[in-house]
Protein backbone atom coordinates (compact mmCIF):
# COMPACT_ATOMS: atom_id res chain seq x y z
CA UNK A 1 0.00 0.00 0.00
CA UNK A 2 2.07 2.70 1.04
CA UNK A 3 4.71 1.41 -2.17
CA UNK A 4 1.95 2.62 -4.42
CA UNK A 5 0.90 6.05 -2.63
CA UNK A 6 4.91 6.63 -3.11
CA UNK A 7 4.77 5.63 -6.58
CA UNK A 8 1.98 7.82 -7.38
CA UNK A 9 3.26 10.39 -5.68
CA UNK A 10 6.87 10.44 -7.82
CA UNK A 11 4.89 10.17 -10.71
CA UNK A 12 2.88 13.54 -9.67
CA UNK A 13 6.00 15.01 -9.28
CA UNK A 14 7.30 13.77 -12.29
CA UNK A 15 4.28 15.62 -14.29
CA UNK A 16 5.05 18.80 -11.98
CA UNK A 17 8.71 19.31 -12.97
CA UNK A 18 8.36 18.62 -16.81
CA UNK A 19 5.54 21.10 -17.36
CA UNK A 20 7.21 23.37 -15.26
CA UNK A 21 10.25 23.52 -17.68
CA UNK A 22 7.92 23.41 -20.62
CA UNK A 23 6.60 26.42 -19.18
CA UNK A 24 9.94 28.26 -18.39
CA UNK A 25 10.65 27.41 -22.03
CA UNK A 26 7.69 29.23 -24.02
CA UNK A 27 8.63 32.08 -21.52
CA UNK A 28 12.04 32.54 -22.82
CA UNK A 29 10.84 32.06 -26.23
CA UNK A 30 8.26 35.07 -25.88
CA UNK A 31 11.17 37.50 -24.64
CA UNK A 32 13.44 36.84 -27.50
CA UNK A 33 11.05 37.23 -30.09
CA UNK A 34 8.99 40.13 -29.39
CA UNK A 35 11.33 42.82 -29.67
CA UNK A 36 12.46 41.39 -33.20
CA UNK A 37 8.74 41.07 -34.19
CA UNK A 38 8.44 44.80 -33.20
CA UNK A 39 11.54 46.27 -34.98
CA UNK A 40 10.33 44.10 -38.38
CA UNK A 41 6.71 45.81 -38.19
CA UNK A 42 7.64 49.31 -37.20
CA UNK A 43 10.14 51.48 -39.70
CA UNK A 44 10.46 48.42 -42.13
CA UNK A 45 7.75 50.75 -44.07
CA UNK A 46 8.68 53.83 -45.95
CA UNK A 47 7.62 56.98 -45.11
CA UNK A 48 6.26 57.30 -48.36
CA UNK A 49 4.69 54.83 -49.00
CA UNK A 50 2.67 54.96 -45.97
CA UNK A 51 1.43 58.28 -47.17
CA UNK A 52 0.65 57.22 -50.99
CA UNK A 53 -1.59 54.16 -48.80
CA UNK A 54 -3.51 57.18 -46.95
CA UNK A 55 -4.58 59.08 -49.95
CA UNK A 56 -6.31 58.06 -52.85
CA UNK A 57 -2.69 57.44 -55.06
CA UNK A 58 -3.62 53.67 -55.46
CA UNK A 59 -7.44 53.99 -57.01
CA UNK A 60 -5.16 55.04 -60.22
CA UNK A 61 -1.78 53.55 -59.90
CA UNK A 62 -0.32 50.02 -58.87
CA UNK A 63 3.01 49.31 -58.14
CA UNK A 64 3.70 47.00 -61.05
CA UNK A 65 1.07 47.63 -63.98
CA UNK A 66 -0.58 50.89 -65.68
CA UNK A 67 -4.15 51.62 -64.45
CA UNK A 68 -5.51 54.66 -65.20
CA UNK A 69 -2.05 56.26 -64.56
CA UNK A 70 1.52 54.69 -65.08
CA UNK A 71 2.55 52.28 -62.79
CA UNK A 72 5.26 52.98 -60.07
CA UNK A 73 7.67 51.23 -61.78
CA UNK A 74 7.55 52.98 -65.32
CA UNK A 75 7.40 56.54 -63.48
CA UNK A 76 10.87 54.94 -61.88
CA UNK A 77 12.32 53.83 -64.63
CA UNK A 78 11.70 57.44 -66.64
CA UNK A 79 12.92 59.68 -63.89
CA UNK A 80 16.12 60.00 -61.85
CA UNK A 81 16.54 61.84 -58.17
CA UNK A 82 16.99 65.28 -59.79
CA UNK A 83 13.28 65.00 -61.46
CA UNK A 84 11.91 64.86 -57.43
CA UNK A 85 11.20 68.15 -57.63
CA UNK A 86 8.75 68.33 -60.63
CA UNK A 87 7.22 65.19 -60.24
CA UNK A 88 5.88 66.57 -56.66
CA UNK A 89 4.80 69.62 -58.61
CA UNK A 90 2.78 66.68 -60.29
CA UNK A 91 1.43 65.33 -58.09
CA UNK A 92 0.52 68.41 -55.91
CA UNK A 93 -1.03 70.50 -59.28
CA UNK A 94 -2.30 67.63 -61.37
CA UNK A 95 -0.84 66.82 -64.13
CA UNK A 96 -1.94 65.55 -67.67
CA UNK A 97 0.26 64.88 -71.40
CA UNK A 98 3.05 63.27 -69.75
CA UNK A 99 1.97 59.56 -69.80
CA UNK A 100 -1.13 60.25 -72.05
CA UNK A 101 -4.72 62.09 -72.76
CA UNK A 102 -5.82 61.29 -69.01
CA UNK A 103 -5.30 63.69 -66.77
CA UNK A 104 -4.13 63.14 -62.74
CA UNK A 105 -6.16 65.33 -60.36
CA UNK A 106 -4.58 67.68 -58.38
CA UNK A 107 -3.64 67.26 -54.68
CA UNK A 108 -3.50 70.62 -53.32
CA UNK A 109 -3.68 69.95 -49.55
CA UNK A 110 -0.97 68.06 -49.71
CA UNK A 111 2.34 69.76 -48.25
CA UNK A 112 5.38 69.78 -50.84
CA UNK A 113 7.61 67.87 -48.30
CA UNK A 114 5.14 64.73 -48.29
CA UNK A 115 5.00 64.98 -51.74
CA UNK A 116 8.57 64.71 -51.85
CA UNK A 117 8.54 61.75 -49.54
CA UNK A 118 5.77 59.92 -51.87
CA UNK A 119 8.34 60.29 -54.97
CA UNK A 120 11.31 58.98 -53.15
CA UNK A 121 9.25 56.21 -52.53
CA UNK A 122 8.56 55.74 -55.85
CA UNK A 123 11.89 56.07 -57.27
CA UNK A 124 13.24 53.61 -55.34
CA UNK A 125 10.90 51.22 -57.23
CA UNK A 126 13.34 50.88 -60.48
C1 LIG B 1 -7.50 60.19 -60.82
C2 LIG B 1 -6.43 59.26 -60.98
C3 LIG B 1 -5.10 59.56 -60.28
C4 LIG B 1 -4.88 59.74 -58.94
C5 LIG B 1 -5.89 59.74 -57.83
C6 LIG B 1 -3.44 59.91 -58.79
N1 LIG B 1 -2.83 59.85 -60.01
FE1 LIG B 1 -0.83 60.07 -60.36
N2 LIG B 1 -1.21 60.05 -62.36
C7 LIG B 1 -2.45 59.81 -62.96
C8 LIG B 1 -2.30 59.97 -64.40
C9 LIG B 1 -3.41 59.79 -65.41
C10 LIG B 1 -0.94 60.30 -64.63
C11 LIG B 1 -0.30 60.66 -65.97
C12 LIG B 1 -0.44 62.18 -66.12
C13 LIG B 1 0.19 62.72 -67.37
O1 LIG B 1 0.22 62.03 -68.38
O2 LIG B 1 0.69 63.87 -67.32
C14 LIG B 1 -0.29 60.32 -63.33
C15 LIG B 1 1.06 60.57 -63.15
C16 LIG B 1 1.72 60.46 -61.94
C17 LIG B 1 3.14 60.60 -61.77
C18 LIG B 1 4.15 60.89 -62.87
C19 LIG B 1 4.10 62.37 -63.16
C20 LIG B 1 4.98 62.78 -64.31
O3 LIG B 1 5.25 63.98 -64.42
O4 LIG B 1 5.42 61.92 -65.11
C21 LIG B 1 3.42 60.41 -60.43
C22 LIG B 1 4.77 60.48 -59.74
C23 LIG B 1 2.13 60.19 -59.78
N3 LIG B 1 1.14 60.22 -60.72
C24 LIG B 1 1.98 59.97 -58.44
C25 LIG B 1 0.75 60.01 -57.79
C26 LIG B 1 0.58 60.05 -56.36
C27 LIG B 1 1.72 60.00 -55.34
C28 LIG B 1 -0.76 60.12 -56.11
C29 LIG B 1 -1.47 60.26 -54.78
C30 LIG B 1 -1.18 61.48 -54.04
C31 LIG B 1 -1.43 60.09 -57.41
N4 LIG B 1 -0.49 60.02 -58.39
C32 LIG B 1 -2.81 60.09 -57.58
C33 LIG B 1 -3.61 59.52 -62.30
C34 LIG B 1 -3.81 59.65 -60.94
Amino acid sequence: MKKIAMAVLMGALVIACSKKTEDAGVETNVMLEEPVAAAEAGPAQPEGLTLIQGMDCLTCHKEDAALIGPSYKEVAAKYTDADKDLLAKHIIEGSVGVWGQIPMTPHAGLSQENAIKMVEYILTLK
